[in-house]
């Protein structure tokens, strides 16, 4: 079976944090779990063990809640993931089981969360509690991470100018990343993003969708071939 506990020091949080993180990115630099840590502490993180070797995490954040008549203590539970060698084997069930004994101990009586696969978690007793959240950021706290520079213009086409247009992007894309889908004429969605995201084309062409389409004029591709210019 799998141990349960609570992480103990920055590198078992590094590599409980990465149950999830390896879905979407790279393993934490020590910058990112310093950071991260001052929101979900070191102890608020757990990791599951196989011989000694994390093979997964839960974190839980430790809130407070506002209900009816007050505020009370609440586990945030989120970072759920479990390595993909050891998925479908009951580590998720001994993380969910140890975190809220854990929870219950430290006598917090609400664990919530925001799932990404909300199906996942009815069988550990959470449900349903809204169907959509709203946040609002005054414009003075938000920004683009990077800066951002308009590139090219975009114009609508018609589908027959399309039809001449789009296959070199699609082709060039087709070659440069693995993975890309062969998919031409007349029914469904023919989509391209370019990779750094400076840049898409896209043509709907399935006979009830609109008959024109949007062109960027300049599509970059910075993976191999330079720019394109369609
Ligand atoms: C989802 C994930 C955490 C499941 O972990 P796991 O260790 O494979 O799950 P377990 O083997 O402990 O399964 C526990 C229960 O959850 C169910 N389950 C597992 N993955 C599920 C999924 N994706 N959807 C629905 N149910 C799922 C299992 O069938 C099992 O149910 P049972 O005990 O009633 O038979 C793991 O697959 C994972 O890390 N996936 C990628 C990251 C991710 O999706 N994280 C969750 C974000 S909300």
């Amino acid at each position: 079976m799998f141990e349960v506990r609570p992480s103990s020091n920055p590198e078992e949080y590094g590599l409980a944090v990465y149950g999830i993180g390896q879905y979407v990115g790279a393993p934490p630099t020590e910058e990112q779990i310093g950071r991260f840590k001052q929101v979900l502490p070191i102890e608020g993180m757990h990791a599951a063990f196989e011989d000694g070797t994390i093979v997964g995490g839960a974190g839980a954040f430790p809130f407070e809640l506002s209900v009816p008549g007050g505020v009370l203590p609440c586990a945030g539970v989120s970072v759920v993931g479990v390595y993909p060698t050891h998925r479908r084997r009951g580590v998720l069930r001994a993380l969910m089981d140890v975190q809220l004994q854990d929870v219950h101990e430290r006598g917090e009586p609400l664990a919530a969360l925001w799932a990404s696969e909300e199906t996942i978690y009815d069988r550990f007793g959470y449900g349903l509690a809204s169907w959509a959240g709203e946040v609002r950021l005054a414009r003075v706290w938000n920004s683009y991470a990077r800066p951002f520079e308009r590139r090219g213009t975009t114009r609508f086409v018609a589908a027959d100018e399309a039809a001449t247009l789009f296959p070199p992007v699609w082709d060039a894309l087709m070659r440069e990343r693995p993975g890309w889908i062969a998919k031409r004429g007349a029914e469904g969605l023919l989509c391209a993003a370019a990779p750094d995201g400076t840049g898409y084309a896209f043509k709907v062409a399935d006979g009830k969708l609109p008959r024109a389409v949007v062109l960027v004029d300049q599509f970059h591709c910075h993976l191999g071939t330079g720019r394109l210019r369609a």
